[in-house]
């Protein structure tokens, strides 16, 4: 496994490669990205790994600062997953000077980038860059983070680039907690409770399930439930599944997603629902 921080290094390795499945991350890499790099592996010849923690997708207030950087424990678990190459950039590689030139993606002001002005502009934009000096065939990213899964695979519709977008399974503690770096953050006594989010979005799918058709009470009461429990909610909404819209009448195909803030601890979670 070749670890390469230098874009022109990285081009000259992967010159002549015809098929590379790739894996954009921030590492600090858990059970859920092993499990996309899996993925990778059976759609390509040659893998490659980003860890870079994109300073442009973080708000002033968010956790850039603190995000957990763990390099060295990274590239050993991508060397066991039989990784070729892993792509280390700095700050200073990837914007050498400030990024003018953006991509901002459909949804970029709805769900939580309601809560997170830009977020979704930085993701879609070092998404863009890092297809551009990788040029994968196939990509793979955690449906975990289902509203940036839909800005990757509408900006790849809609700026026709030639690569092939995979979803990867939300991976889950024994107890149902979505892996996520942000999971270290929790307390004892907050990793106990985190599970409630999950817990209320299966509570959901199964009332819609058995046929609730109410989805603004459902979300009120979610809401409500979380609260009482000492969440702060940003958001519980049910959504159609391939436009992340407000359901019409009619519509089977369904996605429940909620953000929420234990703590300082801000968490996400999805599921999907088909009735
Ligand atoms: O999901 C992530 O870790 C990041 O948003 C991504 C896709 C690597 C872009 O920085």
């Amino acid at each position: 496994m070749q670890v390469i921080p230098a874009i022109s290094e990285l081009r000259q390795r992967l010159r002549g490669e015809t098929s590379i499945s790739f894996v954009p991350t921030m590492g600090n890499l858990h059970g859920g990205h092993l499990d996309l790099v899996r993925i990778a592996r059976k759609h390509g010849k040659c893998v490659v790994v980003s860890i870079f923690v994109n300073s442009l997708q973080f708000g002033a207030n968010e956790d850039f600062g603190k995000y957990p950087r763990t390099l060295q424990a990274d590239c050993e678990k991508l060397e066991q997953c039989g990784v070729d190459v892993v792509f280390t950039p700095t700050e200073l590689e990837l914007y050498p000077q400030p990024q003018l030139v953006t991509v901002e993606p459909p949804l970029e002001n709805d769900l939580c980038g309601a809560f997170r002005p830009g977020h979704f502009r930085g993701v879609a934009t070092v998404v863009l860059k890092l297809f551009n000096i990788v040029q994968p065939h196939s990509a793979v990213f955690g449906r975990k983070d289902c509203q940036q899964l839909y800005a990757v695979r509408q900006m790849v519709s809609q700026l026709n680039l030639p690569v092939e977008i995979i979803g990867g399974d939300t991976v889950r503690e024994p107890d149902g907690l979505a892996l996520s770096s942000r999971n270290q953050y929790l307390s004892t006594d907050e990793r106990t409770r985190a599970v409630f989010l999950y817990q209320t979005l299966a509570g959901m799918r199964q009332a819609v399930l058995d046929g609730t058709k109410d989805f603004v009470a459902l979300e009120r009461q979610a809401v409500q439930e979380l609260t009482a429990r000492g969440w702060q909610v940003d958001y519980v909404a049910v959504r159609a599944r391939n436009s992340l819209t407000l359901p019409q009448s009619g519509e089977s195909d369904l996605v429940i997603l909620a953000a929420a803030r234990l703590g300082q601890t801000r968490l996400i979670d999805n599921l999907e629902v088909c009735i």
